[in-house]
């Protein structure tokens, strides 16, 4: 399998509840590793162009509104199969809908305030990466 890395953000409803070392102890028991990591907080153009691919979505703007409520952790995670075994690891997007064991299970709030965001796949991983963090702020 290859290493491949993917893009993480821990998202204001966890910041709040101070489970980000939480969820990273669960990503890192997975085997992935936190290569880049910093707390930001977004302007609503940040999380605009974050999301711009839901720009045509009924929820949009709340989750614009949402995204910045309040500081998020971004990361980059590498590993074997890294967008997969992350996506497995946060579990559905729907937290009603997620597999016992999970981040979203165990800590998300709603479908909006669901605790973590991944990369849906290794095109947009690179992309998500490229938006958040330098080359030179990635230490594998
Ligand atoms: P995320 O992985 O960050 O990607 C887009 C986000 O939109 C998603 O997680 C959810 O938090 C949110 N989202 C997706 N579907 C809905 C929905 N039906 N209602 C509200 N928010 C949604």
């Amino acid at each position: 399998m290859a290493i491949e890395r993917t893009f993480s953000i821990i998202k204001p409803d966890a910041t709040r509840r101070n489970l980000t070392g939480a969820i990273n102890a669960k990503i890192e028991a997975s085997g992935l590793r936190i290569v880049a990591q910093k707390r930001v907080k977004w302007s609503k153009a940040e999380a605009e162009a974050f999301y711009g691919v839901h720009k045509a979505r009924p929820f949009f703007n709340d989750l614009v509104g949402f995204m910045i409520s309040g500081p998020i952790v971004v990361q980059v995670l590498e590993g074997e199969n890294a967008v997969a075994k992350y996506r497995d690891v946060m579990g559905a997007t729907n937290p009603a809908n997620a597999a016992p064991g999970t981040i979203r299970k165990d800590f998300a709030e709603s479908i909006e305030a669901n605790s973590v965001h991944g990369s849906d796949s290794l095109e947009n991983a690179g992309i998500e990466i490229g938006q958040n963090f330098k080359p030179a702020e990635i230490v594998g």
